[in-house]
């Protein structure tokens, strides 16, 4: 089968998209990351911590990871289903339809326009628009899949089909609004249920964009990459059915000692204890893998990004099920412990994977080999220290302020005034920046290394 009819042009076209948005979404982060130590870099009112943050947060959750997703999402599948896609023209516009949804919402965020609702910040003609683009997207990976040409199904098409699904049904429903305007809405659901709803939506959020898309990835490009087949096609799958089912009744845990009922928390905090199963299954399935011939984590560059991502993934998913004990939420809950367990999560397993899953493809499709080795094993230290410096920094700070703000004088009375408790927090905050930078030269590295591999695979294509 010849390369064009892989498409491979929007899977590209994705890749590029994606890390474009990257590097807006971390300059940001670094941005915040220095308002929060230094007041004065709050340039009002646009370019306020409360405006910015939301698009860091949007600019990687949907423009980095979504953008990711959509492009290894169509490379995976058009493999696996050994066919090109349905509609090429469709994933094309999607493509199209993509950039714009985010250049939108990166606009309106800095205008202001919000629902007040993480992670669904967006007010609802964006909230349509990305309605729109996922039905395109689901168009073509079912369409695709039904009419594959290889009949057994691997694991990472399971997940992309999950992925698919359960974002289609969370983003619709948590979206449910009054429009009071073309820039306002109302949650459609009141009080509590308003919390609930969407806790469910932002907890499944990291778990069908931040973790099931990229053990589609995992799950794919490891075995690609060092030529070992996965250790077991049982274990992904029990993994994966359990994962997902898990998954969905989980929300709760954000609102432990809310007014939620608390026989929702106590629901909430069981699932969640109970992902740690298949979690571990996919870390266990990834350690095994790999444990057939260790020595790739010497000699193959990409092995070491896989399984230090899927490292990162088995401690956040014991991390996660811990934090969300009524015992450990009611000390680490709304402390920057919680930013900390993030940024392992996304600059640990997510960026990690989906870098190593780019380094992969690139040189595929453009019939090249990667340009430096050195470059990326430079990028892999650098965005490890940098990801470590943040998260170690954040845990620490964040018991201290649990602590603080639970002291009290012999009359009960709180033996520190709110602010004092934050001004202690400065010193870790210079240091999360500097870890932050360091992850930022780190992805400098990438970009230039991705950059140099298409030159070189251009230039070598317009000489033959
Ligand atoms: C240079 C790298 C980065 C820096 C300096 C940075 C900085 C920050 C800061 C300062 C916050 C606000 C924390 C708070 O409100 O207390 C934040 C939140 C967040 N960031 Fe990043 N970030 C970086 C990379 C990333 C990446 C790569 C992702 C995703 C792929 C990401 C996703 C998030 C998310 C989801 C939140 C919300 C966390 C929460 O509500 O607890 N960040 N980041
Ligand atoms: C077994 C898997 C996991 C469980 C049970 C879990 C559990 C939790 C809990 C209980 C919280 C709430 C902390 C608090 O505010 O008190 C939380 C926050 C968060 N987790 Fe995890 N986690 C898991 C895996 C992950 C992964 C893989 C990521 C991916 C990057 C992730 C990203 C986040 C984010 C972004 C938040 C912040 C939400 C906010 O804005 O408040 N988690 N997690």
């Amino acid at each position: 089968m010849s390369d064009y009819q892989y498409d491979n042009q929007t899977v590209k076209g994705f890749i590029v998209s994606s890390i474009f948005w990257g590097v807006v979404g971390i300059v940001i982060g670094l941005l915040i990351s220095i308002q929060m130590w230094k007041p004065e870099t709050n340039f009002a009112p646009y370019f306020t911590f409360g405006r910015l943050r939301a698009v860091h947060t949007n600019g990687l959750a949907f423009g980095l990871g979504v953008g990711a997703i959509f492009g290894l999402s169509y490379y995976i599948i058009m493999r696996l289903a050994k066919r090109p896609l349905l509609f090429p023209k469709l994933a094309r516009f999607q493509l199209y339809l993509f950039n714009v949804g985010i250049l939108l919402a990166a606009v309106s965020l800095l205008m202001g326009q919000t629902q007040s609702l993480e992670y669904a910040e967006l007010e609802w003609p964006i909230d349509l628009a990305i309605v729109i683009l996922w039905v395109m997207f689901a168009i073509n990976v079912f369409g695709t899949i039904i009419k594959r040409k290889e009949e057994q199904m691997y694991i990472s098409l399971w997940y992309i089909i999950a992925t698919t699904i359960a974002v289609a049904v969370l983003y619709i429903v948590n979206n449910l609004s009054i429009p009071a305007g073309l820039t306002k809405s109302y949650h459609l659901f009141a009080g509590v249920n308003s919390a609930n709803v969407e806790w469910w939506y932002g907890h499944n959020a990291v778990g069908f964009v931040f973790t099931t898309p990229i053990l589609a990835m995992f799950y794919y490009f490891l075995p690609k990459s060092t030529g070992i087949p996965i250790y077991s096609h049982r274990l992904s799958i029990i993994a994966f059915w359990s994962l997902v089912f898990a998954y969905l009744w989980t929300g709760a845990h954000h609102l432990v000692y809310t007014p939620l009922p608390d026989w929702i928390q106590t629901l909430g905090i069981v699932f969640t204890i109970f992902l740690i199963a298949p979690s571990w299954g996919s870390v266990v399935n990834g350690y095994y893998t790999v444990g057939t011939d260790w020595s790739k984590m010497n000699t193959n560059y990409l092995t070491k990004f896989f399984i230090m991502g899927i490292t990162f993934y088995g401690l956040q998913t014991v991390q996660g099920p811990t934090q969300g004990l009524r015992i450990v939420s009611q000390l680490i809950h709304y402390t920057d412990w919680v930013p900390g367990h993030v940024h392992m999560g996304t600059m640990g397993w997510v960026t990690m994977t989906t870098a190593a899953s780019i380094y992969y493809v690139i040189p595929k499709i453009y019939h090249t080999e990667i340009y430096s080795e050195k470059v990326a094993n430079i990028h892999f230290w650098l965005v490890l220290i940098g990801q470590l410096i943040f998260s170690i920094t954040m845990w620490i700070t964040g018991i201290q302020q649990g602590a603080l703000w639970k002291a009290t004088n012999a009359d009960g009375s709180l033996k520190y005034t709110f602010i004092e408790t934050l001004t202690k927090n400065y010193p870790y905050w210079q240091l999360r920046t500097v870890g932050g930078l360091i992850f930022t030269v780190g992805m400098l590295f990438f970009i230039y290394n991705i950059y140099m591999t298409i030159r070189k695979g251009s230039l070598a294509e317009a000489k033959a």
